[in-house]
């Protein structure tokens, strides 16, 4: 949450700076703002597009910060957007995180008689690091923080010393960019692509001095710390859209070459195993394990509940799912024979990370199923398997959620055939894997029949979402990107469940979006759409090929191809984000950056 970008170079620091700011924006974009030294600030509410327009011409300052903010402490004004200046307004931060203690700090500053003119707790670190400056900046921010509770990633600059950036790392993400004659920082990796693939990623406790031709690192003591930088495989295009009016709709389009990339040298076809590398040292004690918690927030989570299903039915594992929010506050049981699996695409989901801390605590083995190289989660789980989906820009998640299904598929598989899987079993599920990506081609060719379905359901409040078994999940993740996207009331159930309570909901006015494969609970599936009808609700109906009895019971239906059962919601989920995408452009909105929400969400 919040997007942070820092330059010191020879060029003109505001284009650089705005450039990188646009593409944090998925970060947060409630306003924004930028400090280019010896030129000026500018800060305004709403995108980045709009400080763009109000930075003047005439700056030509080679050094500064700027920041993309979602609202934490005050609400999303010109005032309370970064940067926020010391007293002398020649010191300037950007900050992402909470600064927790903020009110006694104020409190300490207004009795020395310093003035605010914002209500975030990032202006009362400027206002504390300024009152502790005798000269040197990276002294004035070391001698701050030893004051401060919370989460932070914050960048210095001062006009006295402006090629000289101080970033510091607690709990928010920051990568230092390597280039020639020139260096930047920034929250993640993807704004730095267009400038160099060389990366150094700060770890919690580290503070960083920046200039154009060099970095050291500490931690807070002032002890030097080495780093060598790494280098990022992605390539520029991923961040581009590429002639998709959206990259959610681009993301979705992707769903085919991302299975392609989850897979790519991990399936072993004749064998009926898959090759995880990541995990390969591990498989003998997961395969000995007797539970597994898997941990996510959002859409994450509702991968981990399909992902339970997969691993219980095909791997004989016991596993349970908890919110990342939830874990975290929970006592774990240490145990040897249990394990803890995070699901992440941004690698940085505060509560996520913290229940990986705590699991880790309690000497629990920690694993991973992340998207970003390099993220906190994917550095401190014992050991992962990376998606490989490449970099997700849109708010909503949609091509890294059938990555992290494909991923947990394969998990299934290299697992369940350690716990007795017949090799014919395994093989079923490599070949279904092999072939999923042309399956999902299939649906993706028929986007059009879901645009007109959506353009209908577009004019309704209501959705319900109703599935079961591995389809259970899928329905609420269908439910979720709904309300994301389009800002519609949508719930979910399992199919069974309606009966108990929020079957009195239904009317003509209230629709319902039924998952209804051919898998074992087909006949049930049925049943609870008839239930539906019979409250003359509605029904879109999502089932697979060959289904003629479908129509009878639904008003529209749509038809995957059949896979794999384990590998059906895979399939089953992409008319979903389609549906959800479609109907948010048909009601104007956009569907990038949905209001109130922030991709990376990394406040608690
Ligand atoms: C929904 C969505 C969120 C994320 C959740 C976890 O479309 O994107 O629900 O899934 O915030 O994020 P990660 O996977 O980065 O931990």
């Amino acid at each position: 949450m919040c997007g942070i970008f820092g330059y010191v170079g020879q060029r003109p620091a505001a284009p650089i700076i705005l450039d990188g700011l646009r593409a944090l924006e998925y970060r947060g974009y409630d306003s924004a703002g930028v400090y280019v030294a010896g030129s000026g600030v500018v800060k305004a509410t709403g995108p980045v597009d709009i400080v763009a327009s109000l930075v003047p011409k005439t700056w030509t300052g080679t050094s500064g910060i700027g920041h993309t903010r979602w609202a934490t402490h005050g609400p999303p004004t010109e005032r309370n957007a970064h940067p926020h200046s010391d007293m002398s307004d020649s010191l300037w931060i950007v900050h992402n995180g909470i600064i927790e203690n903020y009110q006694a700090l104020k409190e300490g500053l207004l009795m020395q008689g310093v003035q605010f003119s914002s209500d975030t707790d990032t202006e009362v670190l400027a206002k504390l690091i300024g009152s502790l400056y005798r000269g040197d900046v990276r002294e004035a921010v070391l001698a701050a923080l030893s004051l401060v509770e919370g989460a932070y990633g914050i960048a210095v600059m001062s006009e006295h010393d402006p090629y000289r950036l101080v970033v510091a790392r607690q709990g928010s993400p920051l990568v230092i960019g390597l280039g020639t004659g020139e260096n930047f920082v920034a929250s993640d990796a993807a704004p730095l692509l267009i400038h160099t693939k060389d990366v150094v990623y700060l770890t919690d406790g580290e503070v960083a001095v920046i200039d154009r031709q060099s970095y050291s690192i500490t931690n807070r003591a002032g002890k030097a710390h080495t780093r060598l930088p790494e280098r990022i495989e992605w390539s520029v295009e991923t961040l581009q859209k590429n002639g998709y009016a959206h990259f959610m709709e681009k993301e979705i389009f992707e769903a085919p070459s991302v299975v392609e990339n989850t897979i790519r040298g991990r399936l072993l076809l004749e064998r009926g195993r898959a090759k995880l590398g990541g995990i390969e040292a591990h498989l003998p004690h997961l395969a000995s394990l007797e539970r597994l918690l898997i941990v996510g927030c959002g859409s994450a989570y509702y991968a981990g509940q399909v992902g339970r299903i997969m691993l219980e039915e095909y791997g004989g594992l016991p596993v349970e799912v908890e919110l990342g929010s939830e874990f975290r506050y929970k006592r774990i049981f240490a145990h040897d024979k249990t394990a803890v699996l995070a699901i992440t695409q941004s690698g940085e989901t505060a509560d996520t990370l913290t229940s990986v801390r705590r699991a880790k605590e309690a000497g629990l083995l920690t694993l991973g199923i992340v998207n970003v190289v390099g993220s906190t989660i994917a550095r401190e789980t014992d050991a992962g398997i990376y998606n490989h989906a490449g970099p997700e820009v849109a708010v909503a998640s949609t091509k890294a959620f059938i990555s992290q299904l494909t991923a947990l598929a394969l998990l299934t598989l290299a697992v369940a055939r350690e716990r007795g899987l017949s090799l014919q079993d395994g093989q079923a599920i490599a070949q279904g894997l092999q072939e999923l990506p042309a399956a999902l081609q299939t649906v993706l060719d028929r986007a059009a029949e879901i645009k007109a379905i959506a353009a209908t359901y577009a004019t309704y409040r209501d959705a319900m979402f109703i599935g079961r078994k591995l389809h259970a999940p899928i329905a609420y993740e269908g439910a979720l990107k709904l309300k994301e996207v389009t800002y519609l009331h949508a719930e979910a159930y399992a199919g069974g469940e309606l009966k108990h309570g929020s079957i009195a909901l239904l009317d003509p006015s209230f629709p319902v979006v039924a998952l209804a494969p051919r898998d074992a609970v087909y006949e049930k599936m049925i049943s609870n759409i008839e239930e539906v009808r019979a409250r003359q609700a509605p029904v879109f109906a999502i089932g697979t090929a060959g289904d003629h009895d479908l129509s009878r019971v639904a008003n529209d239906v749509f038809l995957v191809p059949s896979v794999h059962p384990l590998l059906q919601p895979i399939v089953t989920v992409l008319p979903l984000q389609l549906f959800a995408y479609y109907v948010g452009v048909a009601r104007g909105l956009n569907v990038d950056r949905p209001r109130n929400l922030a991709k990376s969400v990394t406040v608690e």
